[in-house]
């Protein structure tokens, strides 16, 4: 029988053998990834259906859709999806595809408005999902199954919140959100605790696409050791700007003494399922647009957190997304298109109700080094593209890029995470130019354990 739209559990696998993805024998010191998991169509294909389609994603924040019938559009994986308000203002999460013949209903990233109709043969919906129309149905002369057949958007099987972050899965076998994020959720209180109301994206998204796979941009944002190599363009014209400090840089930057920054600490831990937060000490901390209200920061949330809003952190949520906060605050969604093929969707995050000149400041510091016509954006997708061309030697099969910190990481927490009131799988502190690539780990540990999930599940299917 032909596999239907709703059966694709049941559609054979493409042959890979798992186990040969990942060599990770940490007790004896070593871990590597193949480059077949960055290489091959039937890796990716495994990946959207076990883990971007079996697991929770990111899909927006709350303050995107703010008034009732307000929505946003995104993907899970391949599937395009929308997020809405309803009329009285309940949120709801479907799979954008018009139950006719398909269409994609919702067109604009973003939008307003209480129906909604498909754009080919104009079944018409409301912001609750509900279908209010089927054109010309009366005339239709359908057969009775068809008045017993549901219209309605399909909702995802599972959509929830923590602290205005929106996610979604398209499985209903996942654990619990608070769950899933586990102690990772200590990063995002740091990002959202940072106005007394939380945060909002500034207007503007930017996306863009590299000729590269996504887990490339999964690994760099918690690279540290790419820093110094990649962007010597970008510190460069700091080193510049510091020696004509009067006729530019009003901005400043906390990559400005890239002397200190090379002195300094970065640390990292590895949470259950995926997440990773990447830290480190911030030696020009006034150079961040919040230092202007630390006094009032520091009453509200305590020192600690203060102080940990201060550090350079970049925060991944497996699978797709990261807050990233070392010039300036980025949130990116990663979605990946294909094997060699990925496409960005960034925004600038900020506290709401900050200061006209805190905000300025951190618009010029990320123009400056986040957006893809920045000084950092370009250096790393192009070194993305490097990587998935030179992995295309077919004779060559395993990475050498996950064992520096080797030496420093331990199981559990550490100073820091008990700072935090956190328990990591995994923590590890050095000094900046250890370069950690421990913090991979987790993320290679969760996405070969949802891959086998899935390919056991099949198993059991066949
Ligand atoms: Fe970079």
């Amino acid at each position: 029988m032909q596999p239907t739209m709703n059966d694709r559990a049941n559609i054979p696998a493409p042959a890979v053998d798992l186990d040969r993805l990942i060599d990770d024998r940490a007790a004896e010191g070593w871990f590597s990834v193949h480059r077949d998991a960055f290489r091959d169509p039937a890796v990716f294909e495994l990946e959207m259906k076990h883990i971007f389609e079996a697991t929770w994603n990111f899909v927006g924040l709350e303050s995107q859709v703010p008034n009732p019938n307000d929505f946003l559009t995104t993907t899970i994986g391949r599937s395009p999806v929308v997020v809405m308000r309803d009329a009285e203002g309940k949120l709801g999460c479907f799979l954008n595809s018009c139950r006719h013949k398909g269409a994609v209903i919702f067109h604009t990233g973003e939008g307003n408005g209480a129906h909604h109709s498909c754009p080919y043969h104009g079944w018409t919906y409301d912001t609750g999902g509900r279908c209010v129309a089927v054109t010309s149905q009366r005339q239709a002369r359908y057969p009775e199954a068809f008045g017993a057949t549901a219209h309605d958007l399909a909702p995802v099987a599972r959509f929830d919140s923590y602290r205005g972050l929106l996610f979604a899965s398209l499985s209903p076998d996942v654990p619990p959100l608070a769950e899933y994020l586990s102690d990772a959720r200590r990063g995002i209180d740091i990002v959202v605790d940072q106005g007394p109301d939380g945060i909002e994206l500034v207007p503007g998204a930017v996306s863009f696409t590299y000729n590269a796979n996504w887990k490339f941009q999964l690994e760099n944002s918690s690279d540290t050791y790419h820093f110094i190599p990649t962007h010597t363009s970008y510190i460069g014209v700091l080193e510049k700007r510091r020696s004509q400090r009067a006729a530019a840089a009003p901005a400043g930057s906390i990559y400005e003494d890239i002397g200190a920054q090379a002195a300094s600490r970065r640390g990292s831990f590895t949470f259950p399922n995926g997440h990773v937060l990447m830290w480190g000490d911030n030696p020009n901390m006034q150079a961040r647009p919040l230092y202007a209200s630390l006094p009032q920061v520091e009453a509200r949330v305590g020192k600690v957190m203060a102080k940990w809003m201060m550090y350079v952190r970049n925060l991944t949520l497996f699978p797709n997304v990261q807050i990233a906060e070392n010039a300036s605050m980025q949130l990116r969604i990663i979605r990946p298109l294909a094997v060699d093929r990925t496409e960005m969707l960034t925004y600038c995050v900020a506290p709401k109700g900050e200061a006209a000149e805190s905000r300025i400041k951190r618009l010029r510091q990320y123009e400056d080094f986040f957006n893809p016509t920045g000084f950092a954006t370009p250096d790393d997708t192009s070194a993305y593209e490097a990587c998935q061309r030179g992995d295309d030697a077919r004779t060559l099969d395993w990475q050498q890029g996950y064992v520096r910190g080797m030496g420093a990481v331990r199981a559990g927490g550490n100073p820091e995470a008990e700072e935090l009131g956190i328990s990591p799988e995994t923590s590890s502190v050095g000094g900046y130019l250890m370069g950690d690539e421990t913090i991979f780990h987790g993320n290679y540990r969760a996405w070969l354990g949802l891959l086998k999930r899935g390919a056991a599940k099949d198993a059991g299917a066949a």
